[in-house]
């Protein structure tokens, strides 16, 4: 089985050539085209330059595959049909169902969030269920309960800002540049965590909602009054709180719902320091769990994970029509 697999949500354009052995999945191919030297140019994605970006790239991507052209040594085609920029999706879209019709194989059509689940599932070992996942990235702070396959309950998620937009926003007050998740957590090594003690919105709450935007209205205001600060310390000390409440969020619902694995996931889970502190809270409060994150190359958006999620759906025959398939970009997990 191998599965030719297309992520063009946001700002990477992304193909993937994935198949199995001996129950582990291999990654052929997973080629990932950054539009970020462009979009940084802009303090942010634009959609409409992305979707063109992305029009330029997926065909010599393909060509780099070297799929011979009648599609013979393909099984089947995966695409990422939403949540993200409708602009871009279309892209990707577009492209998939071209292959396919023209292919004849199957179409699989894979949510963006469910990709990132599955990321984890590139790790050494297959996850157990029930799973806890702690799904982290620009567009989506969420906590979901995994009983099975395809089989997703939210837990909670932010109520404003999510944990990577947070991220984005404190490295442009600080003028440090976009995207700013890399940036800051390489400027916090160098940062007393302790400096400045930023406030944790909602890490005491009842549920398992998070909240964002006033901890970034904390870093603003912070700023203005000390202009001088070491942006180093800011970095670090913004991190850290960002790290606490997303920890304790999850243990949280460790605790409550008694997971066999905890999944780390999204581009957020790039992050050392989130990493690190939740792989040893975990094995200090709840050593039976089992704990697994994607390899660092499959944290960010790539068509690696869309690949993978789409076996778990061909094994169930969800396929889709390629004369039908449109991009929905508010795709929610439990609408596939
Ligand atoms: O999953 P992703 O590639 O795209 C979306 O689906 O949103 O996530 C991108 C987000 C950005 O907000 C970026 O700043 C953040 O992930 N990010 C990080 C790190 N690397 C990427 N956040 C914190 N620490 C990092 N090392
Ligand atoms: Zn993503």
């Amino acid at each position: 089985m191998r599965i030719l697999a297309i992520e063009t949500s946001c700002d990477d354009t992304s193909l993937a050539l994935i198949s199995r052995k001996d129950k582990m999945f291999v990654v052929e191919k997973n080629l990932v085209s950054s539009q970020v030297d462009t979009h940084t140019l802009y303090g942010g994605v634009v959609p409409e330059v992305a979707a063109r970006m992305h029009a330029e790239q997926i065909a010599p991507l393909l060509y780099t595959l070297e799929i011979p052209q009648d599609g013979s040594t393909i099984d089947a085609v995966a695409v990422t049909t939403g949540p993200g920029l409708v602009p871009s999706l279309r892209v990707g879209v577009a492209c998939a169902t071209t292959l396919a019709k023209a292919w004849q194989k199957p179409l699989v059509a894979v949510n963006h969030l469910e990709g990132h689940l599955y990321s984890c599932w590139l790790s050494e070992k297959s996850p157990v269920f029930p799973c806890i996942a702690l799904l982290v990235s620009g567009g989506h702070t969420e906590l979901i309960l995994m009983k099975d396959h395809g089989f997703y309950e939210y837990l909670g998620r932010t109520r404003d800002d999510a944990a990577g937009e947070a991220f984005d926003k404190v490295a442009k007050l600080l003028g440090l540049g976009y995207p700013g998740g890399p940036i800051i957590s390489k400027k916090a090594l160098n940062g007393r965590k302790d400096a400045i003690a930023f406030p944790r919105p909602m890490k005491d709450s009842v549920d398992f909602d998070f909240s964002f935007s006033g901890l970034k209205t904390a870093v603003a205001y912070h700023l203005k009054d000390h202009p001088d600060d070491r942006p180093e310390d800011i970095c670090a000390s913004f991190q850290d709180a960002v790290v606490d409440i997303l920890v304790s969020k999850t243990l949280k619902a460790v605790e409550k719902y008694q997971p066999a694995s905890v999944l780390l996931a999204g581009g957020v889970s790039a992050n050392n320091s989130l990493r690190e502190t939740l792989k040893q809270t975990l094995s200090n409060c709840f050593p039976q769990v089992h704990y697994h994150i994607p390899p660092f190359a499959y944290t960010t958006d790539n068509a690696a994970m869309v690949g993978v999620a789409a076996f778990f759906h061909l094994q169930k025959n969800n396929f889709v029509d390629p004369l039908t398939l449109v991009a929905d970009p508010n795709l929610s997990l439990s609408s596939l």
